[in-house]
């Protein structure tokens, strides 16, 4: 049930979280499925309602950074750097696990930690007083929600969904490993590169998350973030040979790349890495609706700006 985050709202939802069950709310990336992150029963919820596969870890929310460094055995110094300028916001921050906490999913001796900059989510950590382990609230491997409505569509039987509007990022968290030396980048997402390298200096980007291919970390299965439809990437919207495509054929694209002719849905992105991710995951729940088969996406540009962007679209494409 989609309920408003006022007083009551967040009283219910509370009271649901305190009863080892699960809420939906939103964060200024995407919608999270909601579970206080250290009772075995609530995070099993979360696991069985998004049939998400066990060894897939999830990150935990909370409402501050001293909340946070109370997760980790080991606080690194570079994690007070990024979390001095980056939080609240859309950076995850993998660290040594406190030894005295239980280990979620496959992760065996770290915990992935992030402060959202959403203000009901913040009321509902305050209000709530635990650390929220919280995925996308969807069906494991399909887009991710960006509405209340996308998240009830996806998970009908979540007990409450608390409205927060559309998500203002539209796109997950960057989620970076501060364990070693050097900062790994684990998954591109709403925090550019550019302004993570302003604090860490150097940065290793794997080459399978620079190129969007299958990945052996945690959670990076290959088909990922997909619609219903089979999306297929190309160079050019006008000039595909649709011989071999599903009909209908809708098609994804942005201003100043063609429009192509979708005839049952077109969806013209923004020209603007950050303005195209917002939109992204609504425009395939839209074609999705529209009840078209395949989706021709333009594919954007190769350049360091794009990298979440290209990540989540060669898995929607992952066969
Ligand atoms: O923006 C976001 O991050 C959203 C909102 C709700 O906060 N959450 C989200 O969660 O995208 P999820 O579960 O869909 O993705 C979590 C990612 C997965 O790729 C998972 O493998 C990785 O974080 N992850 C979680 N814990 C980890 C750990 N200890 N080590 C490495 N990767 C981890
Ligand atoms: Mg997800």
């Amino acid at each position: 049930m989609i309920v408003r985050p006022d007083a009551e709202g967040i009283r219910r939802a509370v009271e649901i979280l305190a009863a080892d069950s699960v809420v939906a709310f939103p964060t200024e990336t995407v919608y999270g499925l909601g579970a206080h992150a250290f009772s075995e029963r609530a995070v099993g919820e979360i696991y069985r309602l998004k049939n998400r596969p066990s060894w897939n870890p999830l990150i935990v929310h909370v409402a501050s950074v001293s909340a946070a460094r109370e997760l980790a055995e080991e606080w690194p110094g570079r994690a007070d750097e990024l979390a001095a300028r980056f939080w609240p916001g859309p950076l995850t921050l993998v660290v040594r696990r406190a030894r005295r906490l239980p280990g979620i999913g496959a992760a065996n001796d770290t915990v992935a930690v992030r402060v959202p900059a959403h203000e009901v989510a913040l009321r509902l950590l305050e209000a709530s007083g635990l650390p929220l382990a919280a995925p996308s609230a969807n069906r494991s491997e399909s887009i991710s929600p960006t509405t209340a409505e996308h998240v009830a569509r996806s998970l009908p039987d979540v007990p409450l969904v608390l409205d927060g509007g559309a998500c203002s990022w539209g796109i997950e968290s960057t989620v970076l490993d501060v364990t070693g030396d050097v900062p790994r980048l684990l998954r591109p997402g709403a925090l550019g590169l550019r302004e993570l390298r302003d604090i860490t200096g150097s940065l290793a980007l794997p080459e399978d998350v620079a190129d969007g291919a299958a990945r052996p970390s945690p959670g990076m299965s290959r088909r990922h973030y997909a619609p219903r439809a089979r999306v297929v990437l190309c160079k050019d919207v006008q000039d595909v040979d649709r011989s071999g495509l599903a009909e209908p054929v809708g098609v994804l694209t942005y201003e100043g790349g063609g429009s192509g002719e979708g005839g049952v849905g077109t969806e013209v992105l923004s020209a603007e890495p950050r303005e195209y991710a917002a939109d992204l995951y609504a425009a395939l729940h839209r074609l999705d609706d529209a009840g078209v088969a395949t989706i021709l996406v333009l594919e954007p540009p190769q350049t360091e700006d794009w990298l979440a962007v290209r990540d989540r679209l060669s898995r929607a494409a992952a066969k």
